[in-house]
């Protein structure tokens, strides 16, 4: 969807030089193609299996990227009171949201319940006993999210499925666990839920974590538990640099679908980046070439508060030329905080970046916007969809009155 046509980038049809002398720098771009594209590929892959796919609002809670998801069938995975609102604004059906995580407060469980949400992921005996109090004169569904002792192999900071992590329930409880549930008069538990990590390029761990969540539920049914849907979590990865393949949907799904079909539950999953991640850019301008004795540094308008993914993970992003050239240099990207960690790239080759140019930094559509914040006093970036030959803001700049708002001295 992102590709150079004359040597200028175009995002879709739309040359993405045009939005950045409109919307102004820096500014987010996503491609709706690329989205819908990306959903359908899921749906496609789960075929005749009975399944919702609830994309998982935190990787981009844009509400004009929600709105895209919803019109499309979407369901979602929010993980906050905040989400739920988000999503609900944007016209998601609440019938299809799950709500996981693993410190839901009172408020935001009975917010949930009066929404009608499809249920809740738990994580925690004593997260089942609010529900439960809450959930008085109803029925809450409810999914014990089991933690399967996978190792997802992939960045420390979003590994999830080891018991080291704060994340789910032991999977050697899950029995115990599940008959206490059932002794819950406000619940009725009957789903199941995993999720390992993020960003897998391999496959191969989400289909041992699901295969052990399938022989769980053998053994949960023949305890007499009326389990109904399996939720699969999410987590697939995209190829963020050119010698990364990202791994195809249906790969993941293939080798489980003759099983999951077998084991006659309705199946959910909650892909976020997989789904936004490949659609988003971020559009900046150089404001200043620099050399010290050992670097020769591109400091752009963007920053670490608008994408803070290379300064927290180290994370990698390539880095393209709005309009293509033949004049490169080895250089550091980095933006204007006060942070040595405000980097976008280092010791990298890369073409075209004068002062003045403007550059993309790619595969950004989730948990980009979504983590940026205002460090530094920065109004956070404004925001546009493109789709075919259109596109519109889709969330204004911030200005500096919406820097203090709420603020008293
Ligand atoms: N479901 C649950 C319960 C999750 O915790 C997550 C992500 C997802 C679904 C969606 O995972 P995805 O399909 O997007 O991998 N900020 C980090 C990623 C944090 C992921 C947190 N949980 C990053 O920038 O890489």
């Amino acid at each position: 969807m992102f590709r150079y046509h004359d040597g200028r980038l175009l995002c879709e049809s739309v040359d993405l030089r045009q939005i950045a002398e409109v919307a102004g720098t820096p500014c987010y771009v996503y491609s709706a193609g690329s989205i819908r594209d990306r959903y359908r590929e899921y749906d496609f892959a789960f075929r005749d299996l009975p399944h919702t796919i609830c994309y998982a609002a935190k990787a981009n809670s844009t509400l004009a990227v929600l709105h895209l998801l919803a019109e499309l069938g979407s369901g979602f995975d929010i993980v906050s009171g905040g989400e739920l609102y988000r999503v609900l604004k944007a016209g998601g059906d609440p019938s299809k949201i799950v709500f996981s995580g693993v410190g839901k407060t009172a408020a935001e469980i009975e917010f949930a319940i009066e929404s009608g949400i499809h249920s809740f992921n738990c994580e925690s005996e004593a997260e089942l006993e609010i529900i439960d109090g809450l959930g008085a004169g109803r029925k809450v569904n409810v999914a014990i999210r089991v933690n399967p002792d996978v190792n997802a192999a992939t960045h420390p900071y979003i590994s999830t499925g080891l018991t080291a992590h704060k994340f789910g329930i032991d999977i050697r409880r899950a029995e115990h666990i599940y008959a206490h549930a059932a002794r819950l008069p406000n619940l009725r538990a009957v789903g199941i839920s995993c999720h390992i990590g993020s960003q897998m390029l391999d496959t191969a761990p989400m289909v041992e974590a699901a295969r052990k969540i399938l022989a769980l539920v053998e053994r949960l049914r023949a305890a007499g538990h009326q389990l109904r849907y399996m939720d699969l979590g999410g987590g697939l990865g995209i190829a963020y640099r050119p010698e990364e393949s990202s791994p195809q949907i249906f790969r993941f799904v293939e080798p489980l679908y003759d099983e999951l079909l077998a084991g006659g539950l309705e199946i959910f999953v909650e892909p976020g980046r997989s789904i936004v991640g490949a659609a988003g850019m971020l559009l900046t301008r150089v404001l200043y070439r620099k050399h010290t004795p050992s670097k020769e540094f591109v400091i752009v308008d963007a920053a670490m508060n608008d994408l803070i993914r290379p300064a927290l993970y180290g994370s990698h992003h390539e880095i393209l030329p709005l309009e293509q050239s033949e004049e490169v240099s080895v250089v550091d990207v980095v933006g204007p905080v006060c942070e040595t960690g405000d980097f976008f790239a280092r010791d990298r080759e890369l073409a075209g970046a004068r002062t003045g140019s403007l550059l993309a930094v790619a595969a950004v559509g989730a948990y980009g916007f979504a983590q940026s914040s205002n460090y530094n006093s920065r109004p956070r970036a404004a925001e546009v969809l493109v789709d075919g030959d259109h596109w519109r803001v889709v969330r204004e700049r911030e200005t500096f009155e919406d820097l203090t708002r709420g603020e008293r001295v």
